[in-house]
């Protein structure tokens, strides 16, 4: 190999547009996803405390908020949903009249154009915060099957674009696939929360969805978070059974496993930004020791650069704004 003095890297590095011809990865807001939190009642909008700029919204006012992400050029939303009953099955995950079949119903209403997925999971409706039905304080995969199959149903009927099973059950993408088809929905495409690893970044998550199980924790599921080679095992299973976009969470923590599942398979790769990585951001800059906006946008561009094709973030209104 030539070396120095024949070889100097900085050539390309001293002009600012030359750095931008070699650049290898760049941001885009079109592959940006925003989560929205959707509560029962009126004229609501509950600041999260953990999250920053995040709020708790009534379907009236989060039918605005979507607008707003709208107009920011933000294609897509995901909306997981705070109801106000919560019950043993957590039947208000596919209650027609629920809090996200309705704000579904407000924002197709409000924005036509915005992707809406909705997040498929029971543990923000049961009374116990679990991702399934219980039996001596057992998640019961298979009777949960159902349960995801029908609310992922209800979502699409109220005018979902895209659902996104987020349970970590074995079966389910293939369950919810089964149901869309016989109800003649074939054409709604599945993001499968396929490499979700049990992890403390979900904590400011669950104090917003009001999740956080009563007892135990969701290592009978979701994945450990010092597994690799079981992230491909997951993904193939998924993809296996009709996912159509493969998704990794956390993302920070996680880059190694975003670049193994995008060099192994031909599907998009999803990556959530997930709550506790957005948290430790903010309390950085509150406390003046990092710059949020630099930061952010570092972020942001390493995940893409590890193969994510979309990023779900709670960063995704500020980093448009800089993008422009
Ligand atoms: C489950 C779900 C969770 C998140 C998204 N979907 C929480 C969990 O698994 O406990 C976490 C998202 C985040 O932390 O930003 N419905």
């Amino acid at each position: 190999m030539v070396m120095f003095p024949a070889v100097r890297p900085r050539r390309l590095r001293y002009s600012p547009v030359v750095r931008a011809m070699v650049r290898e990865t760049s941001l885009s807001v079109a592959s940006f996803v925003y989560p929205l939190f959707v509560t029962f009642g009126s004229n609501v909008k509950r600041p999260i405390q953990s999250m920053p700029g995040c709020f708790a919204e009534s379907v009236d006012v989060v039918a605005k908020s979507a607008r707003d992400v709208h107009a920011l050029g933000i294609p897509a939303v995901i909306l997981f949903g705070i109801p106000e009953r919560k019950d043993e099955q957590g039947s208000g995950a596919y209650d027609p009249n629920g809090v996200v079949q309705l704000a579904v119903r407000e924002i197709k209403h409000a924005v036509p154009e915005l992707f809406v997925i909705t997040d498929v999971c029971l543990c923000e409706y049961t009374s116990h915060g679990h991702c399934g039905i219980l039996e001596d304080g057992q998640i019961l995969n298979d009777p949960t099957l159902e349960l995801l199959a029908r609310v992922a149903v209800s979502h699409v009927r109220a005018g979902a674009d895209m659902v996104a099973p987020s349970d970590m059950m074995d079966g389910r993408v293939l369950a919810i696939r089964r149901a869309l088809d016989s109800e003649g929905l074939a054409t709604i495409p599945i993001m499968s929360y396929a490499v979700k690893y049990a992890s403390a970044f979900y904590g400011p998550f669950r104090e917003a969805a009001d999740s956080t199980p009563a007892f135990g924790d969701r290592k009978s599921h979701q994945m450990d978070p010092a597994n690799r080679r079981e992230a491909i095992k997951e993904a193939a299973i998924d993809i296996e059974e009709g996912a159509d976009i493969i998704m990794v969470k956390p993302a920070l923590s996680y880059l190694d496993i975003i670049s193994d599942v995008k060099h192994a398979f031909s599907v998009p790769v999803a990556a959530y930004n997930v709550s506790g990585e957005y948290a430790m951001v903010h309390a950085g800059a509150r406390l003046g020791w990092i710059d949020y906006e630099k930061v952010m946008m570092e972020i942001l561009l390493s995940i893409k650069r590890a193969g994510a094709d979309l990023i779900l973030t709670y960063f995704a209104k500020d980093a448009a704004k800089i993008l422009g």
